[in-house]
Formats: structure tokens, C-alpha cells, sequence
């Protein structure tokens, strides 16, 4: 093998993984800057919530009969618990992956900007949100990995005051899960230079339907 071959073949070989996974390596990437919470889902609900009260010494920031948020730290929420026997009392259905467990893991990004950067990015690769959801706290998109684990990726409404407050309103009591949005309208205005303080505001709607995919409905 001459010089010159190995890092051809080396490139070879990159491109044609890269191919494979379908994924392209951009290099300007946008990387989440922190991972945020988990949400579990439980038919132990209120055992559930004290466990993580005593063990992470966790505030309830709301709670609600199907739905309590949790947090040790400056982060709005760390835990997110989901009571299937409100969501889903009647079990498991034959296409159920099962049930109780993980429902998502949640990452933030920085802007608005590196959430459609990454929304583009992942468009490309045929990955696309099952749920594009402005939730009041955050903007959010749910992705699904090739087995099912589902994954939030989220830019912060606003400053955790700002959060804690919403958490706290009447607004969050009336519509806890958040409305529904269009990624590819998001995107235009964006394009088109609409400021991080407009992105972000939430639209006003129905609330969400939480999509069966999300597997609390
Ligand atoms: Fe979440």
C-alpha cells in the first residue's frame, strides 16, 4: 500500500459508514448544553413520588392525579412521573412495548436556532419528531431511537423564575401537556430572522393530544 492509499481508504471507509447510517456529519453540529429530566411511568404513583422526594430530596413542582414534576436543582423539572392507572387504566395493549419504566429522557439545546438546526439536520437522515409540542416551559420535538426510547429535545421558554411560575399558574393547571406546533412553519420564521423571543412564544390553541406514540394514551 502506497502512502497515499491508507487515508483514501480510510475515507473510503468513513463515507461509506456514514452512508450506511444514513446520518451525514455536519460540522457545525448543534449539541444539547445540558441533559435535563427523565419521565417515568408507574402504576406506584404515589409511592413513586415519595421515593424520589426522600432519595433526591426532590420539591413536587406540580402534581397532579396523572402527572407530578420533581426537581433537587435549578433545572424546572428533573423528574416527570406518568400514573398509567389514570393515563391507561385498562393495560397493556398487544402493540405495548411495555409499559412501565422510562418514557423519555429530555435534553436542552441553547436556542431555537440549534433545535431547527438539528430538526434540518435529522430531516435529512429520514429522522423525524413524532411530537412537536410547545409545552409552556419548553419547546420541545420527541424523537423515537430505532427501538422505541423516546427522547425530548428542548430549548427553555424563558428563566427558571419564569418556569416556576408557569408551573404554578392557572394556565398550567388548565393545559399541563402544551399545544401543539408546525416545525416547518417554526423553521420559515426563522428563516426569515424572526427573533429568539418570537420563536418561543407559545401558540395559542387546543391543548396537545398526547400522540399514542408517546405511550401514555
Ligand atoms: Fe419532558
Amino acid at each position: 500500500m502506497s502512502g497515499e492509499e491508507g487515508p483514501k481508504l480510510a475515507r473510503r471507509h468513513e463515507r461509506a459508514q456514514l452512508g450506511h447510517s444514513g446520518f451525514g456529519r455536519g460540522e457545525t453540529m448543534a449539541k444539547p448544553v445540558k441533559f435535563a429530566h427523565v419521565v417515568y411511568m408507574t402504576r406506584r404513583f404515589d409511592e413513586m413520588v415519595a421515593w424520589y422526594k426522600n432519595v433526591f430530596e426532590a420539591t413536587v413542582v406540580y402534581q397532579n392525579p396523572a402527572l407530578a414534576f420533581l426537581t433537587y436543582d435549578d433545572e424546572h423539572h428533573r423528574f416527570a412521573l406518568a400514573n398509567l392507572d389514570v393515563m391507561k387504566p385498562d393495560g397493556i395493549g398487544v402493540d405495548d412495548r411495555g409499559e412501565i419504566g422510562v418514557n423519555h429522557v429530555a435534553y436542552t439545546y441553547a436556542t431555537v436556532g440549534d433545535l431547527l438546526e438539528t430538526y434540518v439536520r435529522l430531516k435529512k437522515a429520514d429522522v423525524l419528531p413524532y411530537w412537536p409540542v410547545h409545552h409552556g416551559t419548553t419547546l420541545s420535538m420527541y424523537y423515537r431511537d430505532p427501538d422505541g426510547n423516546r427522547m425530548e429535545f428542548q430549548v427553555d421558554v424563558g428563566t427558571l423564575a419564569e418556569a416556576n411560575a408557569y408551573m404554578a399558574s392557572d394556565a398550567f393547571v388548565a393545559n399541563p401537556v402544551g399545544v401543539d406546533y408546525e416545525p416547518e412553519a417554526l423553521l420559515s420564521k426563522y428563516r426569515s430572522g424572526a427573533s429568539e423571543a418570537e420563536l418561543l412564544k407559545m401558540p395559542k390553541g387546543e391543548p396537545s393530544v398526547i400522540p399514542p406514540a408517546h405511550g401514555m394514551g
